[in-house]
């Protein structure tokens, strides 16, 4: 099947390691460009040299997605300097903490800056050829409350993503923008959260395990070929949907 990607012009925000780097080289592996950003430079750098060995035009810009001035100049260059834009990927978190701080950081790191991004987006996705895509990253965590979601910031605020990301998904269509959102369930990769976890906690990542009928955590490319084919003209039809990437791990419905 060919996804439609060829010479396609990505965002994705927080694509030094990890998803996000996995979403962006998936991209790049299928033909397209991107503009790419994380906090630190070093790593940053490393990751759009590896893209650029692919072929693509890579833009790359250190910046912190909670400044919403350098993250709306961001998307304004990536628009410039990539011709447009056809996709934009919301990846950054703050992550998961019990601390009652983390309900600040997971509303300016998680929520605010999908809203930045989308708004100062909106305008070049609607002149895209090939029909504008947002994919915004959540988790199961927003799904359940049982461990490791648990009462904490990072779910309710995931939660609050998808309720908005649902209302995108049903009015953008009608400007040639499609809107989805990609759920993963505890996903591994070296340097990760969760590969942290199996050596400083193996009984709890073993009970996490345990509950995945699929036997195993996800890995970082397991999600980004699901992000990839949603954001791609292949999912023209779709919007709106939020597709969960965790191998069962959710007993649901
Ligand atoms: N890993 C999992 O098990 C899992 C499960 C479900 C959902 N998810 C979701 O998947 C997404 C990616 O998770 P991940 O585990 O790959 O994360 P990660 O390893 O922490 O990577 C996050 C990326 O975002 C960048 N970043 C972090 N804070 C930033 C900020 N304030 N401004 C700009 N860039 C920032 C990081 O680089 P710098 O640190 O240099 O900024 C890095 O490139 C998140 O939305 C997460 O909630 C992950």
């Amino acid at each position: 099947m060919d996804l439609g990607l060829d010479g396609a012009r990505v965002v994705v925000t927080g694509a030094s390691r990890g998803i996000g780097r996995a979403i962006a080289q998936t991209f790049a592996d299928e033909g397209a460009d991107l503009a790419i950003c994380a906090r630190s430079p070093e790593p940053l750098t490393e990751a759009a040299g590896q893209l650029r060995g692919t072929g693509a035009t890579v833009v790359d810009q250190a910046l912190d997605v909670t400044d919403e001035a350098a993250l709306r100049a961001f998307v304004a260059r990536a628009a410039h300097e990539l011709g447009g834009i056809d996709i934009v990927v919301s990846n950054v978190s703050a992550g998961s903490s019990a601390s009652p701080d983390q309900w600040q950081r997971n509303f300016s790191t998680d929520l605010m800056p999908f809203v930045h991004l989308v708004d100062e987006a909106e305008e070049h996705l609607a002149a895209s050829a090939r029909g504008g895509s947002v994919v915004l990253i959540s988790s199961t965590s927003a799904l359940h409350t049982s461990a490791p979601s648990g009462p904490k910031a990072y779910g309710p605020l995931k939660a609050a993503l998808n309720h908005y990301a649902a209302g995108l998904a049903r009015t953008l269509p009608a400007r040639g923008v499609r809107v989805n959102t990609v759920s993963p369930g505890p996903t591994e990769f070296e340097g990760g959260g969760w590969a942290r976890r199996r050596e400083t906690d193996p009984d709890f990542y073993a009970g996490i395990r345990s509950r995945i009928p699929s036997g195993r955590l996800g890995t970082a490319e397991d999600v980004a070929r699901a992000v990839v084919f949603l954001g791609s003209p292949a999912a023209e039809y779709i919007t709106g949907t939020n597709l969960v990437v965790d191998g069962g791990f959710l007993d649901r419905v």
